[in-house]
Parts: structure tokens; C-alpha cells; sequence
């Protein structure tokens, strides 16, 4: 098949480069001019575990390839993925306008009936009003059909996702079309749902709902837990051997952040308010995580008094989360203004995600991407980020290196008993305070 995949961010890009990997020809198209140069000269503009190679061998065997000019990427294909972002919007709906300025590339640009198929996160009754959209202003002649293909890849984890996922979702208009892109998928080995497009547009609305919505309860248990004496990690683990409740998306912290949950939680809210639906519970799933971003920070003033003025706080991790330079809702993002805000001296540690961080954080603040550094001379740590050298460093290097070894642990990195036998003060979430 040859197939056009519109916007080369997260998702387009995993999905160009895989599609590519498993026989097809892929021609990706980004309007960003330095995006194409910098993915055309074989360098990934996202940091994905695997990506960068599979990306140059499929560039090499001449499947693979980058374009800014919508004809150019749209020439002779038979299926159009759509990959462009839909932010949230200031009232919490999902913006469309990425999507439609994609329908119109389409409809302006191809030569022949396509399969168009929509991969970005969409809400309910999208495809069917793209669709609309694109046949309203192809020429005569032409006509696509549309297809609902929600992508569920974990950044960070991107590739394996692809390969090794759970599902593939197809919501198709008819069995032809379920039934075509069936076979595309079908060399990535995984069960393939097929079903209508309105369902499958809501299978990724109610999943990433239901996943922050695990997190976010399990949140609420860590901190009874800590008014109670009880230890989340326990209860966790006690619960998830229960088939029906599965241990994953158990592991208490600071919030949930990235792209997808924040953004798709609140379309969700939205999109069932304009039918007349008040969706309490996931309200108070998003007020949750609000509120458990900056518990750290109520942590730390009770610690030092009521003032962090003149504390030197090292923030170890920016990103959202390990293995991805995205710091998009990240709680770093609402934790470090607030600590400058309190008049603390910031030292922030990420090994990959600073130059990201510089863009988006406003204020005077450090950067390293050395851990001995950012913990060097400070008053506290917090972890922000459970990165693999924040989990795996020698407790005792906080004693070495910190002007006093106190740490505020928003991922649960450590051990009660080596926290213990290492002497640090230890604030970590849903679990015994080691003071
Ligand atoms: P992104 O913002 O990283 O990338 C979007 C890309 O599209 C950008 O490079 C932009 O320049 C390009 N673009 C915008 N309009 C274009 C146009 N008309 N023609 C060509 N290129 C255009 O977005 P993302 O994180 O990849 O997310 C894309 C969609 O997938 C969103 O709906 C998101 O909710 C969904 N999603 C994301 C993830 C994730 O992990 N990031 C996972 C599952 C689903
Ligand atoms: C999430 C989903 O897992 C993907 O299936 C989905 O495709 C994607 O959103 C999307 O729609 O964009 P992602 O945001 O990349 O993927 O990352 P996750 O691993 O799900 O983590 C999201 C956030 O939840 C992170 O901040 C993470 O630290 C937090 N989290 C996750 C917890 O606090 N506890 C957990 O048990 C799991």
C-alpha cells in the first residue's frame, strides 16, 4: 500500500516509521519546513526508544520518506492517515483546527478516491463532519472514505506499543473499508476490533478517561493512607491481584501529566455536557490530580515552617514522565513556579528534557543534566520524575552531597527500609513519613 501520514509529531511519526517498517510505502508530511529538513537528514525530532533506527533503515530502503509539500506526500496514495494535534481549547474542548486545515490539505490535494483515515484523538462525530468536509470540497469525481483509527502508544514507549499493543481499533463506515485497513494492521500481529466509527472514536475517549481515572483513585487512597498509617504500595499490590482490578495504573504519585490524559479527561467532560450529561465522576478525577501536583509543595512548607525563602530545592526530573523530553502538563510545569513564587533557589535536573523545560519555564532557574550537580549544596530534593538514575542512585549520595538529605519523593523511587538505614528524611506519597 501507499499510504500519507499528515503531521509527523508523536503519533504521526511512530506510525509513518512503522507503517514503513512493515511493507509500506510511507510519505510523511509535516507543515513545519524544520521538522522535514531535520527528519530528512535521518535525525528524529522526538526521543523514542528504537525510533531513530528503524526511522534510517526504512529512509534506506526507500519506504520511508519527508515532505512539507502536501501533493508531494499525498501523490498516489490510496490511504491518508491524520496525525495533527488536537489541543485543548480554553473552555476544555478538543480544538479541530488542525484536523480540518488536514481535511482541506487532503481534499485540495489528491488525485483519486482515498481512504482517509483519522488517528489523532477526536471527539464523537468528527470522522463523520470530516468526511463531509474533505468530499464537500474535492473535485468531481472523487470520493474518500473515512475511517476511526485511535492510536493508544505510550510516549516513551512508542515503538513497542506499535508492535506489541493490545488492540488496534477500527471504526469504519462500511466492511470494505474495515476489512482494507484491516490488512494494513495485519502484519502487527494484534487483535483488531472492528467497529462502527462513533464507538471507535469513543473506545479512546473512555479509555484514557478510565486510566486517569484508576490513577486518580488510587491517588485519594495514598493520601488516606497517610492520615491512616496504612501503605499505599500494599494496598496497591493487594488489589491488583485481582483480576478484575489488574495492577497497573496503580502506582501512586504527583498526578498524572503529558499530552493525552489532562486534555482528553477535560474533552470528555465537555463533549458529554453539550449532551446534557454532567460527568461528576471524571470532574472529580481532573480535581484530584489538580490538587495532588502541588501536594508536594504543602509537604515542604509544613517541613521548613511556612517558608522555602532562601531553600536551595533540587527538582529532579521535568519531564512527565521517564524515557520522553515531553513536559506537556508535566507537574514540573506547576511545581517550579510555585517554588520560585516561595522564594526558593531552584536547581533543575532532567537528563533529557531541559532544552524542552527552557521553553516553557518563565523565571530564574538552573539546569543540569548531572544529578550530582542539581543535588549539590541543597536544602531538599524532590522527584518529580522517576527516571532510572533517580531510582537506582546510592541512598547514601544524598547524605554525600546535600547540605541536609530531605527528600520529597513524588513517585514512590525508594524502599522504606533503605531510606531507614541510609538516615534520610523521607516525604514520599501514601506511605509512612521516615523523619
Ligand atoms: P504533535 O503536536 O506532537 O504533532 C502534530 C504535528 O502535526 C506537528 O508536527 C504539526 O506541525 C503537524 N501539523 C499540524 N497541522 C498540519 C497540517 N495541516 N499538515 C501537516 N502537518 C500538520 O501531536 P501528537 O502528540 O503526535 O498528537 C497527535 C494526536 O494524537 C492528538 O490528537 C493526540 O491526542 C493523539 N495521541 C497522542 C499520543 C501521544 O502520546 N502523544 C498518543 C495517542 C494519541
Ligand atoms: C497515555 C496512555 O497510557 C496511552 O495509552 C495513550 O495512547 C496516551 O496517553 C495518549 O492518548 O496520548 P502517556 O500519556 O504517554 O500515555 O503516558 P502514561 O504512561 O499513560 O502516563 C501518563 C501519566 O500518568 C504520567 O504522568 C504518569 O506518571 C502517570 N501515571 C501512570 C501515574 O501517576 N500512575 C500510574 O500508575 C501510571
Amino acid at each position: 500500500m501507499r499510504i500519507a501520514v499528515i503531521g509527523t509529531g508523536y503519533v504521526g511519526l511512530v506510525t509513518g516509521v512503522a507503517l514503513s517498517e512493515i511493507g509500506h510505502v510511507v510519505g510523511c508530511i509535516d507543515v513545519d519546513p524544520n521538522k522535514v529538513k531535520t527528519l530528512s537528514n535521518g535525525i528524529p525530532t522526538i526521543y523514542e526508544p528504537g525510533l531513530k533506527e528503524m526511522m534510517l533503515t526504512n529512509m534506506g530502503r526507500g519506504r520511508l520518506f519527508f515532505t512539507s509539500k502536501h501533493s508531494e506526500g499525498l501523490d498516489h496514495a490510496d490511504v491518508v492517515y491524520i496525525a495533527v494535534g488536537t489541543p485543548q481549547r480554553a473552555d476544555g474542548s478538543a480544538n479541530l483546527d488542525y484536523v480540518e486545515a488536514a481535511a482541506r490539505d487532503i481534499a485540495h490535494n489528491i488525485t483519486k478516491s482515498v481512504i482517509v483515515v483519522i488517528k489523532s484523538t477526536v471527539p464523537v462525530g468528527t470522522n463523520e463532519y470530516i468526511k463531509k468536509l474533505i468530499n464537500e470540497e474535492t473535485p468531481a469525481g472523487i470520493k474518500v472514505k473515512i475511517a476511526s483509527n485511535p492510536e493508544f502508544l505510550r510516549e516513551g514507549s512508542a515503538v513497542h506499543d506499535t508492535f506489541h499493543g493490545d488492540r488496534i481499533v477500527i471504526g469504519a463506515e462500511d466492511l470494505e473499508t474495515a476489512d482494507t485497513l484491516a490488512a494494513i494492521n495485519a502484519p502487527f500481529k494484534m487483535p483488531i476490533i472492528k467497529t462502527d466509527i462513533s464507538s471507535a472514536e469513543m473506545i479512546k475517549y473512555a479509555s484514557n478517561a478510565f486510566l486517569a481515572t484508576k490513577i486518580s483513585f488510587i491517588n485519594e487512597i495514598a493520601n488516606i493512607c497517610e492520615s491512616l498509617g496504612a501503605n499505599v504500595e500494599e494496598v496497591a499490590k493487594g488489589m491488583g491481584f485481582d483480576h478484575r482490578i489488574g495492577p497497573d495504573f496503580l502506582k501512586a504519585g504527583i498526578g498524572y501529566g503529558g499530552s493525552c490524559f489532562p486534555k482528553d479527561a477535560n474533552a470528555l467532560v465537555q463533549l458529554a455536557g453539550n449532551h446534557h450529561h454532567e460527568f461528576n465522576l471524571l470532574k472529580s478525577v481532573i480535581e484530584v490530580n489538580n490538587h495532588q501536583q502541588v501536594l508536594l509543595i504543602d509537604k515542604m512548607l509544613t517541613r521548613f515552617g511556612g517558608t522555602l525563602k532562601g531553600k536551595r530545592i533540587a527538582v529532579l526530573g521535568l519531564a512527565f514522565k521517564p524515557h520522553t523530553d515531553d513536559l506537556r502538563e508535566s507537574p514540573a510545569l506547576v511545581m517550579i513556579p510555585k517554588l520560585v513564587e516561595l522564594g526558593a533557589e531552584v536547581v533543575a535536573y532532567d537528563p533529557i528534557a531541559i532544552e524542552n523545560a527552557k521553553k516553557q519555564i518563565n523565571g530564574y532557574i538552573e539546569y543540569t543534566e548531572d544529578l550530582h550537580i542539581a543535588l549539590h549544596a541543597a536544602d531538599a530534593a524532590v522527584i518529580i520524575t522517576d527516571w532510572p538514575d533517580v531510582k537506582t542512585i546510592k541512598l547514601s549520595t544524598y547524605n554525600q552531597l546535600m547540605n541536609t538529605a530531605i527528600l520529597f519523593d513524588g513517585r514512590n523511587c525508594y524502599d522504606l527500609s533503605d531510606v531507614k538505614e541510609a538516615s534520610i528524611e523521607y516525604y514520599s506519597i501514601g506511605r509512612p513519613n521516615q523523619a
